[in-house]
């Protein structure tokens, strides 16, 4: 048995999906669930966030025969050599990383080529394993790492990194700004899983007698999280509203849900979570290099900040449940 990928997928950069997914990742320890957080956006903010500097100098720029980064594990497959087994870093008793690097984002390319060689009538190895060379990167790590749950962070983008990234996938969570661009993504987003699913399914199909195990691109939609407000509040926020209003039906439009609703976002069985904007809190939490809601008052969380950091622990409990519950049954 595999081990489940959950892929946090936003159509726009900058909206906090990043963040959204390290508070999720160290929720989820916090609740007793190993995890392994797998950094496969090229600009690597959330290695940034769960490392030190001195830690990724060395990651980064040191060579060594080992790889340790998801870059340096991809590589040699790219090239047409073997998977590298990649080193995890220990961020916590149940939470592991698989560090990301901007190397990544030269493999754009090798993994666009790959993608119609699986199509193809020859000896179609060397294709699928680029392929999946993510999928079993995270799959050898998250054995060695004993995590019963594997979560992916990407770019913002439909580019061939992501899309290998979502054959990986068993759940995409959809974070959303709620504006009218957020909206008009969701269109692109719900055709794209529906595009790579069946296509991906043409190509294992084309695949007689695999010799590896391939993973089965479910890609399943698990719920979406919106903002509650831009995280930069540029527009008054009546106008946020009136488009954030507009996602339960757009969701299910774009094929995202099957379920009936009509109602708003806080009733919205597929809503995961509405994310408020932490003010102060977010910079103490970098500051401190933890996550908001385990601020202590040694960093300064008193008062009204011990208040928030204590809202913020109940407002991730609950989404880190609600989450649990969309997709348990793959736990
Ligand atoms: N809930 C929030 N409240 C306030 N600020 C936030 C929140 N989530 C993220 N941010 C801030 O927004 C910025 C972008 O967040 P990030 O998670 O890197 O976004 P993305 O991954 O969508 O590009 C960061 O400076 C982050 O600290
Ligand atoms: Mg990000």
């Amino acid at each position: 048995m595999s081990v489940s990928v959950v892929t946090f997928f936003n159509p726009k950069a900058g909206i906090g999906k990043t963040s959204l997914l390290y508070h999720t990742a160290w929720m989820l320890a916090e609740l007793g669930h190993s995890v392994l957080v797998v950094d496969l956006d090229p600009q690597a903010t959330l290695t940034t966030r769960l490392v030190d500097e001195d830690t990724l100098e060395d990651l980064w720029t040191q060579e060594t025969d080992r790889a340790r980064t998801v870059a340096q594990a991809v590589e040699p497959v790219l090239k047409g050599g073997e998977l590298r087994e990649a080193d995890f870093v220990r961020v916590a008793d149940y939470l592991a990383l698989l560090p990301g690097d901007v190397a990544l984002a030269a493999f754009e390319d090798a993994l666009a080529q790959a993608w119609p060689q699986c199509l193809g009538d020859g000896d179609l190895l060397r294709p699928f394993q680029a392929m999946t060379a993510f999928w079993h990167m995270a799959q050898s790590a998250a054995t060695r790492a004993d995590a019963e749950l594997i979560l992916f962070d990407v770019g913002p983008n439909l580019g061939a990194i992501n899309r290998a990234a979502l054959v990986a996938t068993d759940h995409v969570v959809v974070f959303l700004a709620g504006d009218l661009f957020s909206i008009q993504a969701l269109r692109t987003l719900g055709a794209a899983l529906t595009g790579w699913r069946s296509d991906w399914t043409k190509r294992t199909a084309n695949y007689k007698n695999p010799r590896m195990a391939l993973p089965s691109g479910a890609m399943v939609p698990a719920g979406y999280v919106v903002q509650q407000h831009e995280v930069r509040l540029t527009r008054p926020v009546r106008v946020h509203t009136r488009w954030r209003d507009r996602v339960p039906a757009e969701y299910r439009t774009c094929g995202l849900a099957k379920t009936e609703f009509t109602g708003y976002v806080e009733g919205d069985p597929e809503c995961l979570a509405i994310m408020k904007h932490y003010r102060s809190l977010v910079a103490m939490a970098q500051e401190a290099g933890l996550p908001m809601f385990a601020l202590r008052a040694a960093d300064g969380a008193l008062g009204a900040h011990g208040r928030a950091v204590q809202a913020a622990y109940s407002d991730f409990k609950e989404l880190v449940e609600h989450l649990l519950a969309r997709i348990g049954d793959h736990l």
